[in-house]
């Protein structure tokens, strides 16, 4: 737990839901209840945990599993809501032999289309969980849903993409605490015990005075880096949403969907959020092996100098290209000596402090032994607080990480240096009205006659990304 966790706890005064529950008499005081209580008697006056999954796919199922497997009190998934009903299938074929009897969704609580998340919702009751692990892009429209049907939430990351929806996401984020809601953010490594161990650390001064960090994501091309033509018979909605990560509106791109962990822990451990941003990037390879030319948004290459209040630099950089040098890992260097923060992809532990500015053996001061998966743990620690009715909500904080990620990401697209202010007051909202989606709708990006889609032109289209 870190300090700000440790303080939010010490402030709950509230008392427990099993409290509660004793002393109001279980359901029959239920109706007497304030909105502000609806999380301490969830489930209508019994223990019992219901969650539903909207977006079945390698999260989704991830984070369904994740959820059963607190150990708490009982839990059960009762409704699933995709998009797509192969999705939906697979997702169900692999929760089965993994979960058991705690996957309880027949067939009436399956539910496919731009709608179903409303009905995989109206399934639970107040102080129930959803799981909302669609693209970013609609992560807006869900939470907006889940409020109204006083449900707590655990929600992807990147919660935002552009700033329109990142100050509408910091409004909601407000409604879900003024309805006592639990909210978790997927930002995984703020609940990696190595990562808030160095945070600890460095707090106490082990470090110094902190004078640079670096990150790095750099590997070949992954998830739906880049896309071939839209085939025949498939809408271009569908086929960007399929293809998410190909597509600004949908994820804010690579950038966005690979990049967010590693900003965010590391403008943790300075324990500010940078002020500015400058980058680079480069589109080299758009061919595919079958000789076509990627229709994706993506550049292959991206380096981002972002400057904290202070004058403090973050240099990061991506890269999304086979044969290249990898190297997916996070440091701080400091006065007294350097700290690695992910040894390995976006929170790997072993932590840990060197003295001097060379990451050696010989110079170690301090190196993390927790081996606790942070999937798991933000998972317990979210249930916990919807079963204890502690204050728990990651918005404000998903969101900034979701906003200094696109900061970054603009400036490279946009060839020019973009603020903090820049990017939330920026007016390009990517798709406007995707709660009014159907399978009809046009999508918010549509291709020009020849089937592509607009690029970023750094230098040349600096008010906007596309
Ligand atoms: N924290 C992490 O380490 C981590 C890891 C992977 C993915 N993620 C995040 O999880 C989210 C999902 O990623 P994924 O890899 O599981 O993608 P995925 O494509 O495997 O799953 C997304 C699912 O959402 C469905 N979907 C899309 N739009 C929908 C809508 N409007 N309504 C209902 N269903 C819809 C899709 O059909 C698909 O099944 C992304 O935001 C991603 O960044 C986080």
């Amino acid at each position: 737990m870190n300090s700000e966790d440790k303080k939010l706890s010490a402030e709950n005064t509230v008392t427990s839901r099993r409290q509660f529950l004793k002393a109001a008499g279980g359901a029959a005081a239920v109706s007497a209840l304030t909105v502000a209580d609806v999380s301490a008697v969830h489930a209508a006056g019994n223990d019992m945990i219901q969650v539903a999954l909207v977006g079945c796919g390698g999260r989704g199922g991830g984070a369904a599993i994740n959820a059963l497997a607190t150990k708490s009190g009982p839990i059960k998934l009762v409704a699933m809501a995709d998009a797509f009903p192969d999705r939906l299938k697979s997702s169900y074929d692999n929760l089965l032999p993994a979960v058991g009897k705690q996957l309880d969704v027949p067939e009436e609580r399956r539910f496919i289309g731009f709608d179903a998340y409303r009905k995989a919702m109206d399934c639970l009751k107040p102080g129930d969980i959803v799981i909302l692990t669609t693209p970013p892009a609609f992560r807006w429209v869900h939470f907006t849903y889940a409020i109204e049907k006083k449900l707590n939430v655990f929600m992807e990351k990147p919660v935002t993409v552009d700033g329109p929806t990142s100050k509408r996401m910091l409004k909601l984020g407000e409604d879900a605490s003024a309805k006592n809601l639990k909210v978790g953010v997927g930002l995984m490594s703020r609940h990696a015990r190595p990562l808030q161990e160095l945070h600890e650390r460095i707090r106490n001064g082990e470090l110094g005075e902190i004078l640079l960090m670096r990150g790095y994501r750099m590997h070949g091309p992954a998830g739906y880096f880049d896309s071939p033509p839209k085939p025949a018979g498939i809408s271009d909605v569908d086929y960007q949403i399929r293809r998410f990560h190909s597509f600004l509106w949908a994820s804010g791109g690579n950038f966005s969907d690979f990049y967010i962990h590693i900003i965010d822990h590391l403008c943790w451990m300075k324990n500010a959020w940078p002020v500015k941003a400058q980058a680079l990037g480069g589109r080299h390879y758009r061919q595919l092996a079958d000789g076509s030319t990627s229709v994706d948004q993506n550049l292959d290459t991206y380096s981002v100098e972002y400057t904290f209040a202070d004058g403090t630099k973050f240099l990061f950089d991506g890269r999304c290209m086979n044969g290249a040098t990898g190297i997916y890992s996070s440091y701080v260097h400091g006065t007294k000596g350097i700290a690695v923060a992910s040894r390995a992809n976006d929170c790997g532990g072993p932590s840990a402090i060197y003295k001097g500015q060379n990451v050696a053996d010989a110079n170690v001061v301090w190196q993390s032994t927790d081996t606790s998966n942070p999937y798991q743990n933000e998972w317990d620690e979210l249930v916990d607080a919807v079963r204890n009715n502690k204050p728990y909500n990651e918005v404000k904080r998903g969101v900034e990480a979701s906003l200094v990620t696109s900061m970054g990401r603009m400036a490279a697209h946009t060839g020019v240096e973009i603020s903090y202010e820049d990017i939330l007051n920026c007016p390009h909202e990517f798709a406007p009205g995707l709660d009014k989606l159907t399978k009809d709708s046009p999508s918010p990006l549509p291709p020009d006659a020849k089937g592509r889609y607009p690029v970023p032109q750094p230098g040349i289209v600096t008010t906007r990304e596309y």
